[in-house]
């Protein structure tokens, strides 16, 4: 095999970033891999917006069946965003056995473990490392570099938007909507920022992680959401004046109780790490019973950011191809595919 075909579903803030990254870094792609990978169809909406894109115009469709029932795409890309389209269409990719990417917390938050399975029986692999955190390899670093451990609690900022807003509102004096809009503009919000600011989008991903942390099903139901309606006028500014930063901070911990998982506002001592992190920016403590304390910090949200870890997903989901294909020897990770239950 010397060429790899890519199914991108969505063109938008991320999946244009996923265009640019794939165009821009294609010698090293290559030079890593061995072979061509390039982007042979995109699902749109909008026919008669204006693209920007060096992708020639025949790639773009706005039916998704032509990109499902494409039998020469190798590697499906979700980066539409929503719920029930989105599902079907990883289902299908993976029921037909294709190795898929997704950016798409909300899917994975709610259904990610029947599509784990799903992936299993089908001998094929669905990444979602961009589902958390955007820029910050997070996903990974739960599966692999922390496997050894045993991790008993998680902390941090894990909303682009929410955290914008605060920075915005603290550093500039801007005000609540002012900031969300430019949150927007930039990006960084979802289709419905409502998700963001009530703090749903925040849940999802501690779902994720700390399923992932705690190798078991971690439900969105179980988690307490207290969003940035909860902050009242004047909250700010109290804070601080007593030295206090309030961030949306998501925490999670695992006892001899069971797990607790919560998102809220919170207000923090400006000495503490997570009181720094501003704009877009996300940053999570993960605690180990044998690490200890270990802390990643980067971009939470944003074009390309967020298409760097759907591109290293396609790298892994290319070396999953070369591997069965080509029987070739390649750096990859080891992938824990499906979140077994604890007891198993
Ligand atoms: P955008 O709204 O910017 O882009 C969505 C794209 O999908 C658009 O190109 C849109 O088409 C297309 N699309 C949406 N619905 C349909 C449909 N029913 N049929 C055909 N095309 C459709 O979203 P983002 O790029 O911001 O987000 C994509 C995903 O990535 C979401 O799941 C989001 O949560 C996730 N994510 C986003 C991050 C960010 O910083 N923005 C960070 C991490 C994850 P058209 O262009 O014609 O409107
Ligand atoms: N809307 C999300 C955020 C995008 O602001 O964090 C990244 O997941």
């Amino acid at each position: 095999k010397n060429e790899i075909s890519i199914g991108l579903l969505g063109f938008g803030t991320v999946g244009s970033g996923v265009a640019t990254i794939l165009q821009q870094h294609q010698k090293d792609l290559r030079h890593k891999l061995g072979v061509e990978v390039s982007i042979k169809k995109v699902l749109i909406k909008n026919k008669n917006k204006d693209r920007l894109a060096s992708l020639e115009p025949e790639v773009f469709t706005t039916d998704i069946e032509e990109i499902l029932n494409d039998p020469s795409l190798d590697i499906i890309v979700e980066v539409m965003g929503g719920m029930d389209e989105a599902k079907e269409a990883i289902e299908k990719a993976l029921a037909a056995g294709k190795q898929v990417v997704t950016a798409n917390k909300d899917v994975m938050a709610e259904h990610g473990h029947e599509l784990l399975k799903l992936a299993d029986e089908k001998k094929c692999d669905l990444f979602y490392e961009a589902s958390v955190a955007g820029g910050i390899p997070i996903i990974r670093t739960l599966e692999d570099g922390l496997a050894s451990d045993r991790i008993s609690s998680l902390m941090g900022i894990v909303n682009g938007t929410t955290n914008f807003i605060l920075t915005k509102m603290k550093q500039e004096n801007m005000s609540y909507e002012d900031a969300l809009a430019e949150a927007t503009a930039l990006g960084y919000a979802e289709a419905d920022p409502s998700s963001d600011v009530d703090g749903l989008d925040a849940a999802r991903k501690m779902v994720i992680l700390s399923s992932l942390a705690y190798s078991t099903e971690v439900h969105l139901d179980d988690v307490l959401i207290r969003g940035m309606k909860e902050i009242r006028d004047g909250d700010l500014e109290l804070a601080q004046g007593f030295g206090y930063t309030m961030k949306m901070v998501g925490s999670s911990t695992k006892d001899e109780d069971g797990i607790e998982v919560a998102v809220e506002p919170i207000f923090l001592p400006d000495s503490h790490p997570l009181s720094s992190v501003n704009n877009e920016f996300n940053a999570v403590y993960i605690y180990g019973d044998a690490v200890g304390e270990t802390m990643l910090y980067g971009p939470g949200a944003g074009s390309l950011p967020t298409a760097t870890s759907v591109v290293s997903d396609v790298i892994a989901a290319c070396r999953n191809i070369l591997l069965e294909v080509n029987g070739k020897r390649v750096h990859a990770a080891q992938y824990e595919r499906m979140i077994k239950p604890e007891d198993s």
